[in-house]
């Protein structure tokens, strides 16, 4: 009979998904679109999965293994100063499992989340899904792509709005909000008694600042859910484990969602999970150095080509402003991708506020990035 429901039909089509097929199928195009880490998981979690993959066959609980949660917690209260305990703590099907369960039920239909734009992809949609309503509040170019608070209060519905999301650092911009303004967003939510989605999926690529995380400020473990993930980290997105940590009420309704999505996260992603927690830092500090070296470049032959871009402090990303040169960002995408066969990705797959800008992923090969940066250099002379 071919009904698709109406909430279906009007969810975008995402240009990275179409991406991630051409980027697969086309050995030369040169993908700067990706927003996944080039490197391989840690060999010590890809041996150790070896070993105990016959212990994997089962379901585990919905939240995760207990040795697990208390792993997680155990790391937020020495890296993040979280205060939290194993049963603040609920591990999902990557942290965008997660979002969903924390959507679901902190909204009654038609209550609002305030979030930035541009933003992180799939917010938008998954409120859409549970019938809540986004509310965007723009970063700007000249703000170096920082929360205006006072423009984040005027948003605010006293009566509609229940959660202000967060991302830092951020995808798609690679900005790093700092302690104060983070302490003005506390401040905001405690006035309006909201909850803050702080989305910290980035907090190991870091780069000449520090990560701090909201939940951390005095007081703020009864409104601040933290998300995690082992996916940027650890380069581990395909084992799908991302962690929340947050008030127990709202992690014991998110862990209720989160039975009749998924059921459980996949459990020999978990078993990885704990013994990633145990290894050594150096692990993620190579990978994070080799993205340093990459931003320091792609930022600089950004820059001299023309395309204006503000420097990251995070992520893998250079957000670029291209409208010297183009006014819609999907054509100039498309056109790189048919003329030079380079992948990057239109500022509007990140809401509305994100014409005018594209994203270059750099978690590519430094060959590879100089080679499309002089593709790019070419089709801007064209
Ligand atoms: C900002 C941000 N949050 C969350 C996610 C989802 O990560 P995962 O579901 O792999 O934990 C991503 C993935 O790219 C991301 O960029």
């Amino acid at each position: 009979m071919g009904h698709i429901s109406e909430r279906e039909s009007e969810l975008p089509d995402t240009v990275v998904n179409k991406l991630l097929c051409i980027v697969a199928e086309n050995k030369d195009v040169i993908s700067l679109s990706l927003g996944e880490p080039d490197f391989t998981t840690p060999k010590p979690l890809l041996d150790y999965a070896k070993k105990v993959i016959d212990k994997s066959t089962h379901y585990s609980p919905t939240a995760g293994y207990s040795e697990l949660k208390e792993a997680i917690a155990k790391k937020l209260r020495k890296e993040n100063k979280i205060k939290c305990e194993p049963d603040n703590i609920i591990a999902g099907t990557g942290s965008q499992e997660l979002f969903m369960a924390g959507f679901s039920s902190a909204l009654d239909v038609t209550e609002e989340v305030v979030l930035p734009s541009p933003c992180y992809l799939a917010y938008i949609p998954q409120i859409e899904l549970v019938n809540g309503i986004p509310k965007l509040f723009q970063l700007k170019e000249e703000d170096n792509w920082n929360i205006n608070s006072d423009e984040l209060k005027k948003i605010i519905d006293k009566k509609k709005t229940k959660v202000i999301l967060i991302n830092t650092p951020s995808n798609p911009t690679g900005n790093v909000l700092d302690r104060k303004l983070l302490e003005e967003v506390a401040d905001i939510a405690v006035e309006n008694d909201l909850y803050i989605f702080a989305d910290e999926a980035y907090e190991k690529l870091i780069y000449d600042k520090k990560h701090v995380s909201i939940g951390s400020f005095n007081g703020m473990e009864d409104y601040v859910v933290t998300f995690q993930t082992f996916s940027k980290s650890y380069a581990m997105c395909g084992f799908r484990l991302g962690y929340a940590c947050g008030p127990k009420k709202l992690i014991e309704a998110m862990t209720k969602v989160s039975h009749y999505i998924t059921l459980a996260p996949p459990s020999l992603s978990q078993l990885i999970g704990i013994k990633a927690l145990s290894l050594p830092q150096i692990y993620i500090e190579k990978m994070r150095k080799e993205y340093d070296r990459r931003r320091k470049y792609i930022v600089k032959r950004l820059n001299e080509i023309g395309l204006k871009t503000a420097t990251p402090n995070g992520a893998f990303y250079a957000f670029s402003n291209i409208k010297p040169f183009a006014q819609n960002s999907y054509k100039f995408a498309n056109s790189l991708l048919t003329k030079q066969k380079v992948a990057v990705v239109p500022g509007t797959e990140f809401g509305k506020y994100g014409e005018g800008y594209i994203r270059f992923s750099y978690a590519t090969d430094l060959k590879l990035i100089e080679k499309g940066l002089d593709k790019i250099e070419k089709f801007l002379k064209r």
